[in-house]
Order: structure tokens, then sequence, then C-alpha cells
């Protein structure tokens, strides 16, 4: 069965979900929606949706055409309130990150999702790849002790120009919920508080907070140490991050992209332990990667009646980090995350 789906918002990312919309027959996209008409036309044109209504007003549309599903890629203040119409017309939706512009307007999408009984599922894309599942999974098998440390470095240039330039606590807003919900499933923990310092480096050429450290501490006693930047040239990280964790056992690093090591101690006698290095295998675990992996499990945990692992009532949990950073590098002290 096709699901059916309205898809809002026609800007650059909506690139990323009809490239592997258009490779399915499990998905009907029926209608367009966006404030600006041209660019709706504009997408409708590129992916050839020429059976797709294209229109400004979501409401009026959802009434038009009852899609089983809206697809939201607006800008993130738009996010509260096209989930809302979505979810009063009895859809499910999958929304691009963040969640939400607050943790207020949040709350309130994840209460009307949950009184909803309808699906409301956020793109957290940097999970679904097999090398953060060879992470996570070795984490699992134990060999690493007990996790106590998890260290993240983002470091990039990038000269996007546009709002980006433009924007308060540009890092934190709009890329560390990518990292922070990384670090959720690379550790299994959530955050209990955090202390961020934020700053713009001499000759930035962002308006506010290219670069942030946090340090969170993490349920199960972890400490997830967090350095990024969107102003630093040459050398940069993978998108994914540099990862460093530690456990009792032994150290694993992953550089964000194919290189998985780990270090296990062997035994404890003398000045260091001897340790066995150990490169990590990437088993092909997912059968979509990036956008494609997380519009296909949506799609599959409504056929089955489960529960995507990005739900919005867990996904909130990644945008807790982001704004008790953010509230933390605004008073200059640590705060709780609850
Ligand atoms: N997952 C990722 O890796 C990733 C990457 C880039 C952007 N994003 C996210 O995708 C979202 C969109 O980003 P973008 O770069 O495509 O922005 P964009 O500005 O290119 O496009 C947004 C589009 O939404 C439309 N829009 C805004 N409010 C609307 C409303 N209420 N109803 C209908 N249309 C509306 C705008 O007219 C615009 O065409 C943001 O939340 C951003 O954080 C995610």
């Amino acid at each position: 069965m096709a699901y059916t789906a309205v898809l809002v918002g026609c800007g650059g990312i909506c690139n990323a979900w009809l490239g592997p919309i258009s490779e399915t027959d499990k998905l009907n996209i029926i209608g367009l929606v966006d404030l600006n008409e041209d660019a709706a036309k504009a997408v409708q044109e590129k992916y050839d949706l020429s059976d797709a209504k294209v229109a400004t007003d979501l409401d009026a549309l959802l009434t038009e055409l009852s899609p089983d599903i809206v697809f939201d890629c607006t800008v993130p203040i738009a996010h509260k309130s096209v989930t809302l119409t979505a979810l009063k017309h009895g859809c499910h939706v999958l929304g691009e990150k963040p969640l939400s512009d607050s943790m207020g307007n949040a709350r309130e999408t994840v209460e009307a999702a949950n009184a909803s009984g309808k699906t409301y599922a956020v793109i957290q894309n940097r999970r679904y790849m097999n090398q953060i599942r060879a992470v996570r999974k070795f984490i699992e098998s134990g060999k690493l002790g007990k996790v106590t440390t998890v260290n993240a470095d983002f470091y990039m240039g990038c000269h996007f120009g546009g709002f980006r330039d433009e924007m308060d606590h540009v890092l934190l807003l709009d890329m560390a919920i990518h990292s922070f919900d990384q670090a959720r499933l690379i550790s299994g923990a959530n955050a209990e508080s955090v202390y961020c310092q934020e700053w713009n480096p001499a000759e930035s050429w962002y308006a506010h907070g290219a670069s942030a450290q946090c340090i969170f501490e993490m349920t199960d006693d972890i400490i997830f140490n967090y350095r990024g930047s969107w102003c630093a040239e040459g050398l940069h990280t993978s998108w994914e991050c540099d990862w460093r964790i530690i456990g009792t056992k032994g150290t694993l690093r992953w550089n964000g992209d194919d290189d998985i090591k780990a270090a296990i101690v062997q035994k404890v006698d003398g000045w260091q332990a001897e340790t066995e290095e150990i490169q990590i295998d990437i088993e092909e675990v997912e059968e979509f990667t990036s956008h494609k992996g997380v519009i296909m499990n949506f799609l599959k945990c409504l056929e089955e009646g489960s529960e995507p692992e990005t739900i919005c009532s867990d996904n909130i949990h990644s945008l807790a980090m982001v704004f008790g950073a953010v509230e933390s590098a605004e008073k200059g002290s640590k705060v709780s995350i609850n």
C-alpha cells in the first residue's frame, strides 16, 4: 500500500527528501505547500510531480486531500503550527530538525501528538549510518566496560551566507542538535545538566556564537564534552564529529567516517595497562541511510504500529540539550536540564 503525503516547505532541504521519495513506491506525494507558491511549483516541476496539488494554505489543502502523512520541511519557527495543523487533520507527521524553536513550543507539540494518537517523529539523519550503529553495538557488547566519558569535536569553516550569518547561537541552534542527538544514541544516556561557553572567534564571518564548548552531565554518571566551531578554517572534522569514548576497560575512537578503533585493556601490570587494538568492522545494518533511512523507517513503523526511534517524545531530550546549552551560555553558569 502506498501512503499519501503532503510536503510543506519547498526550500533547500526538501531535495534531501524528494530524491529518496522518488525512489520508493511506498509514497505518493499528492500535495506541495509553500508560502512562496513559485518555490512549490519549481519543486513540482523538478521532481515531475504534476499530479500533486500546489498550495500556499496547508489547512485548506489538508481539508481537500486528507493525506495519511505530512512531511514538514519548513523553518523551525513554523514547525509547531505545521505539526498542530497536520495532527488536527488526522495526519502522521515526519518533520525536519529541530522539533521546535523553543522548549515551550516543543512540549506543546509533543503533548498534541500524544493526545492525537498519531505519530510525530523528527528527522535525525545522522543516526541512520552504519558507522554510528557499529560504535553503539561495540559499546553494547560491554568490551569497553562502563562508559564514563564521551567527547565529540566538530570543526568546520562553512561560509554559508544567508540567515546563518545573521542569527544568534548559530552553532548551537542550527547544527549541534545533530551531535547532541548522536551523543544520546552512542551513550544511551540523557543530559541532566550543562555548562556551555559560547563565543564568536576573532574575524568570524558570523554575527554570533560560531564556537561553543559544552560539558554535559548525563545520566549513568557519563560526562559528554562537546567542542565545536563553524568558523574553523582547515583540517575539518567530519560532519559526524570526531569521537573519543572512554570506558572502564578501554577507549574507542571514531573519526566520524569509516575509521573506528578501540584499545581494550588486557592486563594491568605496572605504569600503563597492556591493551589490544581492534579495528571495528562496519556492518551494513541500515538498509537505507541518512534522510532515506529516517523516511523508510518511519513508514515501516507506521505499517507495524511501532514507534520510530526519533519519535517526538524521545527527540525532545536532544532538543533540551540545545536549549540547555543556550541558557547556560547566556547565564554564564551551569544549568540543569529537565
Ligand atoms: N537534517 C539536516 O541535515 C538539515 C539540513 C539543512 C536544513 N535542515 C532543516 O530543514 C528546515 C528547512 O531548512 P531549509 O534550509 O530548507 O530552509 P529554506 O529557507 O531553504 O526553506 C524553507 C521553506 O519553507 C517555506 N516556509 C516557511 N514557513 C512556512 C510555512 N509556515 N508554511 C509553508 N511553507 C513555509 C519557505 O518559504 C521556504 O521555501 C530547517 O528546520 C532546517 O534546520 C535540516
